[in-house]
């Protein structure tokens, strides 16, 4: 006799999970990934991060390994704000460290949003964001976008229509469609955001990792609307990813309301990683590290910007991203990518297909590449085999 073991969530019984079921096909080791928002691991700084923990362990162990305070280890609160847009003024105590951005963003879904609840998202936008909103009971609607993002008067009219909860964004070299979104379009999206009071999770992970154009501040420093905004800043993309130390700022009723939520899920994030990201950006220096590691970066977006520009189609068109992680192609005919990865990886390739990036009504001729790992060359090897895929 067998039993069943029925299980549900709310992902469903056999949830889709596009990305994670990409990752167990790319341990094949002949395959070129541009799949991954990975960071390049042979540019950590290795040397400082293990003295920062050395220093730790050596000089303040007994507080390291010990409990701390739920929104986090002073000294890092210090650094986290001091790193934040000028324009913004932030001190420690607007800080709550998580563990990444992506604890966040969780964290956020599961303080504001009731089952049923909707929240606003670009199209397309952050795969596991829209998971955790999902996972958190909410409707994601997904708002339309030009090359600088999420268009203000389809923003206007989602507001009148969904009465959202929050509206998420990422407005620095996105994930997936490496764009960035210009002073204006952030003005104009704050204005909307003031006028309708609705809340706003401004999510920005890469957003020091610039190659080219000028610096913009964050659509939290726009005035009045740090009071309804959460921003997410994160050291995996600039630090490591392994260290999963990120922070949030907040104010006013919303940080009492996500300071409650970080302790009952995990009371704290990690002391040791805490003190060990304090000590190395007070005793190293940050943007010369930053510096090093965007000049390869920008190298490889290069390379593979100007490779895609040659091998695609003439419908096709790619973003260009001022920094970050990720081209974003739309191949503009009738091509599933999803069915052309499994012919990519044959031919010893790998992307994401975009579909998996909508909340609702998939461009399924998109992809999304990620230049970091790889060198130029590998990069233009890797694009030959892809227009073999593509031909075939
Ligand atoms: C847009 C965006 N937000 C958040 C994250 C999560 O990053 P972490 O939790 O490592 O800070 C990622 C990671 O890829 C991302 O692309």
């Amino acid at each position: 006799m067998t039993f069943q073991f029925p299980i549900s969530s709310r992902f469903g019984a056999e949830p889709a999970d596009p990305v994670g079921d990409l990752f167990s096909v790319l341990s094949r080791g002949d395959i070129i990934s541009f799949a991954g928002g990975i960071p390049d691991g042979a540019l950590f700084a290795f040397d400082d991060v293990r003295a920062s923990f050395e220093h730790v362990l050596a000089h303040n162990a007994r507080r390291a390994l010990q409990y701390g305070s739920t929104p986090g280890e002073p000294e890092l609160r210090e650094a986290a704000a001091a790193l934040l847009d000028p324009q913004l003024p932030t001190t420690a105590g607007h800080i709550q460290v998580t563990s990444g951005s992506q604890e966040g963003i969780y964290l956020a879904a599961q303080a504001l949003l009731s089952p049923g609840d909707v929240v606003l998202v670009e199209e397309p936008t952050y795969l596991a964001a829209v998971q955790a909103f999902g996972l958190n009971g909410a409707r994601m609607v997904g708002v339309p976008a030009d090359a600088e993002g999420m268009l203000p008067a389809a923003l206007a009219a989602a507001i009148e229509e969904h009465d959202p909860k929050f509206v998420y964004l990422i407005p620095n070299f996105a994930n997936p469609s490496g764009k960035t979104m210009g002073r204006r379009r952030r003005e104009a999206i704050a204005a909307i955001l003031l006028a309708t009071g609705v809340a706003l999770v401004e999510d920005d992970p890469y957003g020091q990792l610039r190659f080219s154009g000028e610096p913009l501040p964050p659509i939290a420093s726009w005035e009045g609307m740090a009071r309804q905004t959460i921003l997410l800043n994160s050291m995996s993309k600039v630090m490591a990813p392994g260290l999963r130390i990120g922070w949030m700022r907040t104010e006013g009723p919303l940080q009492k309301i996500l300071g409650i939520a970080k302790s009952a899920v995990t009371l704290q994030s990690p002391a040791l990683n805490q003190l060990a990201v304090a000590h190395y950006l007070t005793h190293y220096d940050l943007d010369a590290h930053i510096a090093r590691v965007v000049v390869p970066y920008r190298e490889r977006r290069d390379a593979m910007h100007a490779g895609l520009l040659r091998m695609l189609p003439p419908t096709a068109s790619v973003t260009r991203p001022d920094g970050g992680m990720f081209c974003w192609v739309r191949l503009g005919d009738d091509t599933d990518t999803a069915a052309l990865l499994p012919r990519a990886v044959e031919e010893g390739v790998a992307f994401v297909p975009g579909w998996s990036f909508y909340a609702s009504d998939p461009d399924r001729s998109t992809m999304r590449l990620s230049y970091v790992t790889n060198s130029p060359e590998t990069i233009t090897e890797g694009l030959a085999r892809l227009a073999i895929a593509l031909e075939r």
